[in-house]
């Protein structure tokens, strides 16, 4: 083959390679693109529990955000259960591996380090109650219902499915001998002291503080403390609540209706 020839070929079969490529991309069908599906929470588990007709309150948004707002005003879904419970790594008034032992995997890990922190400072501190499903706190309730009436139980105590516990992102911490576990006699305990003061820092905050009443809609519990993450410091220092660094108002101790129809 001559070298005119050679080179004929060799353009020929360019050229016819081109036109394959640009066939190629024309034609080519777009790669297929998952679509995403925004979800305010992890798809609820039918647990059994028969859902109850919402009225006079909101649902809260985001139940799986780190933020979520769970009051008077704003309810969980009732089979809301977090995907991500661990065993957070630190003592508790109990042994047992139970529900209450378990909180969300951020919040039990700056529950570790605010443990580790306290200790240093010479304070001994123990989880009393954190996670605690619908059906726990619905048991939880009735009895306190039972014990004190309905009026008095919800200063204290959360209708099932308003309860910041069922986040996986609250938990009840006392000092490690238990005296004054979630009582008001804890208020004067140097372990409330150092956790006002030092939660934030951990990015948690003292969820029912005094002098907040009217807001939160409970009695001051300076054993609950719930994990915020990074806004716990904003929410500190400016001395408010959760739901006034959010602008979420109000809540309202009044009984408008029987919400979930309880
Ligand atoms: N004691 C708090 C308000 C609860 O029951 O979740
Ligand atoms: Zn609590």
């Amino acid at each position: 083959m001559s070298k005119y020839s050679v080179s004929v070929v060799l353009i020929v079969f360019l050229i016819l390679n081109i036109i394959g490529c640009s066939k190629n991309l024309d034609t080519q069908t777009p790669p297929k693109v998952k679509p995403i599906t925004l979800k305010n929470s992890p798809t609820p588990k039918n647990d059994g529990i028969s859902k109850t007709k919402i009225s006079a309150v909101t649902l809260t948004s985001y139940p799986a955000s780190i933020a979520a707002v769970v009051n008077k005003t704003y309810y969980m879904p009732i089979d809301y259960i977090p995907k991500d419970l661990v065993y957070p790594n630190v003592p508790f008034l109990f042994n047992e591996k139970i529900e209450k032992r378990k909180m969300r995997s951020e919040a039990a890990k700056a529950l570790e380090r605010l443990f580790a922190a306290a200790k240093k400072d010479g304070i001994s501190l123990s989880g009393v109650s954190a996670y605690r499903s619908y059906a726990t706190q619905k048991v939880l309730f009735n009895n306190y219902v039972k014990r004190d009436g309905y009026e008095k139980a919800r200063t204290y105590s959360a209708i099932p499915g308003t309860s910041e516990h069922q986040t996986g992102l609250g938990i009840d911490v006392s000092g490690s001998s238990g005296k004054c576990a979630a009582a008001s006699c804890f208020a004067k305990t140097k372990e409330a002291t150092w956790l006002s003061k030092h939660s934030a820092e951990y990015g948690f905050i003292v969820r029912y503080p005094k002098g907040k009443e009217s807001i939160t809609g409970y009695k001051y519990e300076p054993w609950h403390i719930r994990y915020v993450g990074n806004i716990s410091n904003p929410i500190k220092s400016r001395g408010i609540t959760l739901e006034e660094y959010l602008h979420v108002y109000s809540v309202s101790n009044k009984i408008i209706s029987d919400p979930l129809n309880y």
